[in-house]
């Protein structure tokens, strides 16, 4: 009898743990920092790599600019996943941070994201303390102030986006918008990512400022598969160049969320197409999972239902008195089963009285 008891519990705890592991906790990798100087603690979220390091009298951390070809990266400690749990989620992201820059001739930021197995503390001298002969899937927007041939850049004043190469694919002036990049003055970027229409988004405005509805630059790209399952890490990274170009940090905010991968809805802006064909087969297929997963989801809701129902009667069986279920009961008629069980609960402190 008791192994009987024992069993049942053990079953209803390996249906709870089946329940919970199918349901795994979401990622948090939010985060909302300023007021950097030495004694912040910075390296809870933070690793600092090259010539990077926290200012007091700025309240900053001064990525590059401790003299000429001076490099830095700040880089967020825990990786992110753009692909997450099961049933699949895409992850999208936002991403805000205040910064300035001064000088002339200095490299320029760029915000980056980089696999985790990216070397981040070696710098040969690349642009924006970016290495230049890796081959690696990176993502990068840069804050461009150099007007670099090799690069093919615009002028010496434009933000880029930048896929495992710094050669941009897509570029914005930042005159035409009337600011300057390294003029000095603080200044704040917004770089928005979402899953569902696949679309990076950049804006840059004064400090102080609002979130412009129009972005200065935005960009059709599936960066769930461009990395997969990959992880990635997140951080600013700029080099001086030759000149004294120094660039702060002020604050840097980041925000998650997450969308199932079931709710895609169509891009918003088919004409940003990379790669038309494959897109439009994949909108097509995306539509077939849906009609899967519904399916799926059904057959799952059915097989939960069924389980809760099992659980419920074993835990009904486990406390719901002692008395066996027996077609004898079941047969009771309704005006009688009220005054049996009055008899019975009635009838058992005595009988417990009596063992
Ligand atoms: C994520 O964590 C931050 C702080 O680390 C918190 O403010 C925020 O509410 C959390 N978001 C969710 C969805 O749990
Ligand atoms: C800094 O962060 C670490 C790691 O979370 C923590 O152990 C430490 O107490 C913190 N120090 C201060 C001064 O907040
Ligand atoms: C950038 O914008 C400024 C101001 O509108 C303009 O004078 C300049 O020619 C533009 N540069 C390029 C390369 O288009
Ligand atoms: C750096 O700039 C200085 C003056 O602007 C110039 O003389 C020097 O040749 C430059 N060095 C390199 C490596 O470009």
């Amino acid at each position: 009898m008791s192994l009987l008891s024992s069993s049942r519990y053990l079953l209803v705890f390996f249906l709870l743990d089946f329940c919970l592991k199918a349901f795994p906790k979401e990622q948090n990798r939010s985060f909302d920092a300023k007021n950097f100087g030495p004694d912040a603690n910075l390296s809870r979220l933070f690793a600092l790599y090259g010539d990077a390091k926290a200012v007091k009298s700025s309240r900053s951390v001064r990525i590059s600019g401790s003299g000429a070809f001076s490099a830095g990266r700040m880089i967020c400690r825990k990786p992110i996943n753009l692909v997450e749990g099961y049933p699949r989620k895409m992850v999208s992201f936002s991403v805000h941070f205040e910064f300035s820059m001064s000088g002339v001739n200095g490299d320029g930021l760029a915000f980056i994201m980089v696999p985790v197995v990216f070397p981040l503390n070696i710098f040969n001298g690349g642009s924006m303390g970016m290495l230049e002969e890796k081959d690696m899937k990176f993502l990068a927007v840069e804050f461009d102030t150099f007007k670099d041939e090799k690069y093919g850049d615009l002028n010496n004043n434009h933000v880029g986006v930048d896929l495992g190469s710094l050669v941009s694919v897509k570029v914005s002036n930042v005159s035409s918008i009337k600011l300057e990049l390294n003029s000095g003055e603080k200044l704040q970027s917004w770089i928005d990512y979402e899953a569902n229409s696949k679309v990076l988004e950049v804006r840059l405005g004064r400090l102080g400022g609002n979130k412009q509805v129009d972005p200065l630059l935005s960009h059709h790209i599936d960066l769930s598969r461009m990395w997969k399952n990959e992880d990635v890490l997140l951080g600013l990274t700029s080099s001086s160049g030759n000149s004294s170009q120094k660039c702060d940090i002020y604050s840097w905010n980041f925000v998650s969320r997450t969308m199932p991968h079931w709710m895609h809805s169509e891009p918003m802006n088919p004409e940003t197409f990379v790669d038309k064909g494959g897109e439009e087969i994949k909108v097509h297929r995306t539509r077939n999972d849906c009609a899967m997963k519904i399916l799926a989801a059904l057959i799952f809701g059915g097989g939960c239902g069924a389980l809760g129902a099992f659980v419920v009667l074993f835990v009904f069986a486990i406390f719901g008195g002692r008395r066996p279920v027996t077609p004898e009961d079941l047969a009771v008629q309704p005006e009688k089963l009220e005054h049996k069980t009055l008899v019975s609960a009635i009838d058992k402190p005595i009988q417990d009285g009596k063992k």
